[in-house]
């Protein structure tokens, strides 16, 4: 079980507690909780058979994407491979910078290697991925054959509209959907996601976990109550801290999932994050002595590789910092939550991932804004148009 610890926060406010009625109504009535229902179990299978076909013929997958379109699969990817030894089937991930170095060397990488490329857009607009896109899928169309094409090309997107849906019709390449009730960083479990996933990953455990996370919906909902709480009383800056570096990008989709959900009208906290021990010898003494803006969630990992350091167990090294931080950051003045996973696995991530989607969503309901758009990104996209046709 994962376990949750609200024991060193700041009181609570009781009156969001009888919100808890009107925030689960507003959640299952809403037009994008498409989220909170089960995955129909044909496209699960069609994904993993088409990840199957491309493993036969390709050595990689590029992975095109920004935003909710990236950072759930790159984070259960970082978090479940291992450090050093990589015998994994490779994924390679763009789309999320325009940065001339990194495409130009990466189409130089990919001339002779075998590869499939999986775009994903939403919206079939967005600039980032569809610079990689045009780029990438050149490359394509000069190393292959129009027949061989249409195997090394997979577009997940819309399924009616928008210029990917257009190609798909026309060209017939292998598509996936992205359902209309979903929207980007709430998608991790769509083929958005899951189609990268299902070259490494046990895909039916992450799922069958993803599910079981409903069990934790009162907590998702406790949890949501204690950051506004916090947030009432100053506290506007919530730091996820992990203690396990391959954690790093799923601080970065907490990142994401929190401030496009509730950063807008003007509320919400600022998520930022931390690796410990690292970054207790940098960010820490802010944290510790710093202005009295923030407070943190911890994750802790109960059990993880042995390796013995004199009489002690270095991962039990690692959590007894982890208390003791905990308590030394309190004594700061700085509050805390903890969320104990019983270890970094497809089941738990899945778990830990349905809690926080629930809990992001309940907490934008508590600050009464529509947790499921995010109109302040649109201001950049228009600003860019104004300056460039892509
Ligand atoms: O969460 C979101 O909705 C956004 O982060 C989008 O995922 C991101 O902007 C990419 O959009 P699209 O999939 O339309 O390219």
């Amino acid at each position: 079980m994962i376990e949750f610890d609200f024991t060193s926060m700041c009181s609570t406010n009781t009156d969001l507690l009888s919100r808890k009625d009107e925030v689960i109504e507003k959640l299952n009535n809403s037009y994008m909780s498409g989220w909170t229902k089960r995955i129909d179990d044909s496209l699960v299978n069609d994904i993993i058979s088409t990840a199957n076909d491309v493993k036969k013929h390709s050595d990689y997958l590029v992975v095109v994407g920004i935003g909710g379109s990236f950072l759930g699969s790159y984070c259960v990817e970082k978090a479940l491979a291992p450090y050093f030894v990589d015998n994994k089937f490779k994924v390679i991930y763009a789309g999320t910078t325009l940065s001339s170095d990194y495409m130009s060397q990466l189409i130089d990488f990919l001339r002779d290697k075998d590869f499939s490329l999986n775009v994903i857009s939403k919206s079939g607009t967005t600039m980032e991925p569809t610079i990689a896109y045009t780029l990438i899928k050149q490359l394509l169309e000069e190393k292959y054959s129009e027949e061989e094409l249409v195997k090394h090309l997979i577009i997940t997107t819309d399924p009616v509209k928008g210029t990917l849906r257009e190609e798909v019709n026309n060209k017939g390449y292998k598509s996936f959907p992205i359902p209309d009730d979903i929207g980007g960083r709430y998608s991790i479990m769509t083929a958005a996601h899951l189609f990268p996933l299902a070259f490494n990953i046990d895909l039916k455990a992450f799922i069958d976990g993803y599910y079981s996370g409903s069990k934790y919906n009162d907590e998702a909902f406790n949890y949501a109550v204690a950051r506004k709480s916090l947030f009432e009383q100053g506290k506007v800056v919530e730091n996820f801290v992990v203690y396990e570096e391959k954690l790093s990008y799923f601080s970065e989709w907490l990142k994401q999932l929190f401030g496009e959900t509730e950063g807008k009208d003007g509320v919400g906290l600022l998520p930022t994050s931390t690796v410990h021990t690292r970054d207790l010898h940098s960010l820490g003494q802010f944290v510790q002595e710093g202005n009295k803006i923030l407070f943190e969630t911890f994750i802790k990992i109960d059990k993880a590789s042995e390796i013995k350091f004199k009489d002690y167990d270095l991962h039990n090294i690692n959590n007894i910092v982890l208390d003791s931080v905990r308590v030394a950051h309190k004594k700061g003045d700085v509050s805390s939550i903890m969320i104990t996973l019983p270890e970094i696995s497809e089941k738990y991530l899945g778990e830990i991932m349905y809690f926080f989607m629930v809990s992001a969503a309940y907490s934008g309901f508590l600050f009464n804004i529509d947790p499921f758009n995010q109109p302040g990104v649109e201001v950049y996209k228009k600003e860019v148009r104004e300056n460039i046709v892509i």
